[in-house]
């Protein structure tokens, strides 16, 4: 394959509207030839909306105190497990905010012990719950999670420090040692970046891009950065409008799809928000992950990590939706799938 320089990547992302097509079938031809040109579906459970991290774009954020707090019941949890087993997804995610504390990593690990028992390991179990020790990912592993998100945000480290408290308790080099860990822990290992922040250029996104590849990821889940008005973040000005932020992730999305093509790349919620088709365009530019929100909808509206958030019910209608857009860009859904990272595949066997 040939070289891809950073010039080349910034060249990309500099593309106006009608110059990205030729971009965007290059990264539709390289996931149908590096991938199994599926797509598969990972039922999203928003278990808590507690966290006690600071990031100061983040609604969920501590300081937040307006939002009312909740966690779900283990019987919450279980019947949307049973949800997605019973939908075919074939796979779940199980997202929070970050919270240390025994009594809760311990909830953690006996609902993934449940669920991997109910189901006799047939549902592949992802995690996103924020940096934690290796003991508690040693113990999650074993328990039979198979799969870790944990984004870098960005991986330029003085904008990584514009966007979170300056703090022990917010640190670029722990977030990239516990990257780290999760590889040794024979973790899927995911992460991620927003786009559009305030102060962010094309270089940084470039450096993002490269970032994700020197560091050998399997997954990856970028979307636009949106405002949230009860955030310090939100006063800040944006150079990129949200139109621009939306396009700029379909350039994001294309470009590591040409950059590692058999990683597995997430269509994201953040750019609904901004273009209600945008599944179906993700999908045609590269990626292959759709996340079903399957939380109760009762707790939705407490789970806004920004605004706007688009809430839909994942029902027949929903589904035929899916099925449609997928078809739509050329591709089909892999039922009942783990829907593995091939990378991942490769680099372990
Ligand atoms: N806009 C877009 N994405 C956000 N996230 C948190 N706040 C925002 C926001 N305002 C993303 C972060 C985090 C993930 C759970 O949600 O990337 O890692
Ligand atoms: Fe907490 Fe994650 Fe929001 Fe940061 S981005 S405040 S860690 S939920």
């Amino acid at each position: 394959m040939q070289l891809i320089t950073k010039q080349n990547i910034i060249q990309w992302l500099s593309y106006d509207e009608e110059h990205c097509s030729d971009l965007f079938l290059k990264a539709q031809n390289s996931k149908k030839q590096f991938t199994k040109n599926k797509v598969f579906l990972r039922g999203l459970i928003e278990y808590s909306n507690v966290c006690s991290k600071n990031c100061l774009y983040c609604g969920l954020r501590s300081h937040n105190k307006i939002l009312q707090r909740y966690t779900l019941s283990e019987e919450d949890v279980l019947s949307a497990a049973e949800f997605a087993y019973q939908s075919k997804f074939g796979s779940i995610v199980i997202q929070a905010g970050e919270n240390q504390s025994t009594k809760y990593t311990n909830t953690i690990t006996n609902l993934i012990d449940k669920i991997q028992n109910i189901y006799n390991g047939q549902l592949a179990i992802t995690l996103s719950l924020g940096e934690q020790s290796k003991e508690t990912l040693t113990q999650w592993r074993n328990a039979g999670a198979k799969r870790y998100l944990l984004r870098i945000e960005t991986s330029n480290q003085d904008l990584f420090y514009s966007i979170h408290p300056n703090d022990n308790n917010h640190s670029f080099s722990n977030r990239i040692k516990i990257l780290e860990v999760l590889k040794e822990l024979d973790y899927q290992v995911g992460t991620g970046v927003m786009i559009g922040l305030p102060n962010q250029t094309i270089d940084n996104l470039a450096d993002d891009l490269l970032f994700m590849k020197n560091i050998d990821i399997d997954m990856i889940g970028m979307g636009p950065y949106i405002e949230h008005s009860d955030t310090p973040l939100y006063a800040s000005k944006n150079t990129f409008s949200l139109k621009e932020r939306y396009l700029l992730t379909l350039k994001m999305i294309a470009s590591m799809r040409i950059l590692m093509p058999d990683i597995n790349i997430a269509a994201t919620t953040a750019l609904q928000t901004i273009e209600p088709n945008s599944r179906e365009k993700a999908i045609a530019v590269g990626a292959n992950i759709i996340m079903p929100n399957i939380t109760p909808l009762k707790y939705r509206e407490q789970y806004l990590l920004y605004e706007n958030k688009v809430q839909q019910i994942v029902d027949d209608d929903y589904i035929e939706n899916i099925k449609k857009c997928v078809q739509s860009a050329d591709s089909e859904i892999g039922w009942n799938d783990f829907g593995n990272s091939l990378h991942y595949d490769k680099r372990v066997f």
